[in-house]
C-alpha cells in the first residue's frame, strides 16, 4: 500500500473542523487546506458564517454548517474588511451562539471526534468559544510570512516611530528591523482608523499565540527568514509553511464566491504562448470611474493581448463594468474582459505570459507558482508588503507607482511582456517556479510540513 493509503487508513476516526474568514483570499487558502487534509484520510467539517455563506454544494466531500454572526446589515454592506472582522468578533463574543453550534458539532456523534479547529487568525472570538469547550484550535495565515511577521512587529513600530506615518516624506524610510521594508510597504487600510487597524492586528497575534499551531500559506525557500523570525518569536508547538496550498490541493475551484466565466479558457486557447497580460485586482479592491478608464486605454494603447477581470463591483457606487466609450472597438479581437476568472487555471495556461495584479498574497503566490513575472498595482492591507518583496527580494516584477495613468501604464506593458526589464523578471520567476515544484515534491519542505501536521493532529 502507498504512504496515502496508510496514512488515509490511520486518520480515518478523526475528524478536522474550519472556519474562515468569510473573504475569498481567506476562503480559499483554507479550504485548500481542508482539502490536503481530507486527501490524508480526515474527515472535514467547515464552519461558515451567513455572511458571505459557502456553497455546500460544491463541496460534497465535507460536511457545512452554518454559524450566526451577527455582521449588523449596514457594515457587511460597506464591503470594508477591517470593520466587517471587527463586528463579526463583537457580535460573537457578546451571544452563545457560536460556542452552542460549537458543542452539537463536537456532540455530533455520526461523525468521527473532533481533534481539532482551524481557524483563520482573525477569528479571535470563534477562538474563545472553542476553548471554553476544551476544543484546540490551529491557525492558518492566508498572507504570507513577512506579513504576520509585521502583525507581531506592530507595537514596535509604532513605539520607534514608524507609525503611523507623520509625513509623505517618512514613506520612504526603511524599517530597520523588518528589511527590506520600508514605511509605506508596512500594513495599510482604506480606513483612516488606525486605531481599528491595531486593533485587529494585535488580535490576530494573540489568537495565534493562544493557538495550539501556526501554519502559513508560503514556503520555506520563499520566505526562510521570515519564518526564522515568526518561529524565534513564537511560543506554540509548530510553525509550518505548507504552500503554496492551492498546488497541494487536488481541486483548483469550487471555492469562488462569484461565478467563475470560463468562456476566457477557449479565448486563451486561441492565443499565441506566452502572449497575454492577465490583469485582475482580486476580489476586495475598488477604484473610481478615471481610474478604471486610464487602465482600459493603457491596456488597449498598449498593443497587447490581455484578459482582465472587471468585476460588478469593481468601480465604485456603478453596478457594472462602465468601460469607456470605444474601448470595445479599439481591442475587438485582442482583449478579452470578464467579471470573474478561474484565475489558478488562468495562470497555468499556455497563452498567459504575464500578471498585473493587486498583489492580494493568493495572487502573488499563484503567480509565483506558475513562474510569471508581474507588474504591481497595490491597493491595501498587506499588498504594499508583497510587492516590496516581488520587486525587491524575488525580482519577479516591478511596482506600477502613483495613480493609473494610460501611457505609464502602456509603457509598464511593453516593458514587462515585450523588453529586457521583464526578460530577466521573467527569468527569475523561472527559477522561483523551480523552487515550488521542488518544496511540492515527495521529501519537499512543504509536503513535509503537511506530514508534520497530520501527525500533530493525530496526537491531539
Ligand atoms: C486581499 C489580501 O491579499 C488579503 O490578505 C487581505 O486580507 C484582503 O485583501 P484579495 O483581494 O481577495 O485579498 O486577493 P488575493 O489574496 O489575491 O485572493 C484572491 C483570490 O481570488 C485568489 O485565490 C484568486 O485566484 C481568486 N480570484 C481572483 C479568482 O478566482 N478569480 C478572479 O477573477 C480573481
Amino acid at each position: 500500500a502507498s504512504r496515502g493509503d496508510v496514512s488515509r487508513r490511520q486518520h480515518a476516526h478523526r475528524r478536522v473542523l474550519v472556519f474562515p474568514l468569510p473573504f475569498q483570499g481567506h476562503i480559499n487558502p483554507m479550504l485548500q487546506l481542508a482539502d490536503v487534509l481530507h486527501g490524508r484520510g480526515l474527515a472535514v467539517t467547515v464552519l461558515h458564517t451567513q455572511f458571505n455563506a459557502l456553497d455546500p454544494a460544491l463541496h460534497p466531500e465535507f460536511t457545512f454548517v452554518a454559524v450566526p454572526d451577527g455582521v449588523p446589515a449596514d457594515v457587511a454592506a460597506s464591503g470594508s474588511i477591517i470593520p466587517i472582522i471587527l463586528a463579526m468578533n463583537a457580535a460573537m463574543e457578546a451571544s452563545p451562539a457560536v460556542r452552542d453550534v460549537l458543542a452539537s458539532v463536537l456532540a455530533d456523534d455520526g461523525q468521527p471526534p473532533a481533534a481539532c479547529l482551524f481557524i483563520d487568525a482573525n477569528l479571535l472570538a470563534v477562538q474563545k468559544a472553542a476553548s471554553a469547550l476544551g476544543l484546540p484550535t490551529m491557525v492558518l495565515r492566508t498572507g504570507s510570512a513577512a506579513c504576520f511577521s509585521c502583525f507581531l512587529a506592530y507595537p514596535m513600530l509604532h513605539h520607534n516611530g514608524y507609525l503611523p506615518p507623520k509625513a509623505e516624506s517618512q514613506l520612504y524610510t526603511p524599517v530597520k528591523e523588518l528589511p527590506p521594508l520600508r514605511v509605506r510597504d508596512l500594513f495599510r487600510t482604506s480606513t483612516s482608523d488606525h486605531k481599528m487597524v491595531r486593533k485587529v492586528l494585535a488580535r490576530a497575534s494573540e489568537t495565534v499565540r493562544n493557538s495550539f499551531g501556526l501554519v502559513v500559506n508560503t514556503f520555506d525557500a520563499l520566505e526562510t527568514a521570515e519564518l526564522d523570525r515568526i518561529r524565534r518569536e513564537l511560543d506554540v508547538a509548530f510553525v509550518l509553511a505548507a504552500g503554496p496550498l492551492h498546488k497541494l490541493s487536488s481541486r483548483s475551484t469550487g471555492s469562488s464566491l462569484l461565478r467563475e466565466d470560463r468562456s476566457c479558457m477557449e479565448w486563451l486557447d486561441k492565443q499565441v504562448p506566452g502572449s497575454v497580460l492577465y490583469v485582475s485586482f482580486g476580489s476586495l479592491a475598488s477604484m473610481d470611474g478615471g481610474e478604471l478608464s486610464e487602465i482600459a486605454w493603457g491596456l488597449a494603447n498598449s498593443g497587447q493581448p490581455f484578459l482582465w477581470v472587471v468585476r460588478r463591483d469593481l468601480v465604485r457606487g456603478s453596478d457594472g463594468p462602465g468601460l469607456p466609450e470605444g474601448f470595445d472597438r479599439a481591442v475587438e479581437g485582442r482583449g478579452k474582459v470578464i467579471p470573474w476568472a478561474p484565475q489558478q487555471e488562468v495562470l497555468a495556461h499556455f497563452a498567459v505570459g504575464g500578471f498585473w495584479t493587486h498583489n492580494g498574497w493568493n495572487s502573488t503566490l499563484e503567480s509565483i507558482s506558475e513562474g510569471l513575472p508581474m507588474i504591481c498595482m497595490p491597493h491595501f492591507a498587506d499588498q504594499m508588503m508583497n510587492t516590496r518583496y516581488v520587486e525587491a527580494v524575488w525580482g519577479v516584477g516591478f511596482e506600477l507607482e502613483g495613480k493609473p495613468e494610460r501611457n505609464k501604464i502602456a509603457k509598464a506593458i511593453q516593458k514587462l511582456m515585450n523588453e529586457r526589464e521583464g526578460e530577466v523578471a521573467r527569468e527569475k520567476a523561472r527559477e522561483l517556479k523551480k523552487k515550488v515544484v521542488s518544496c511540492l515534491k515527495s521529501g519537499g519542505s512543504s509536503l513535509l510540513a503537511i506530514d508534520k501536521l497530520v501527525e500533530h493532529i493525530s496526537s491531539l
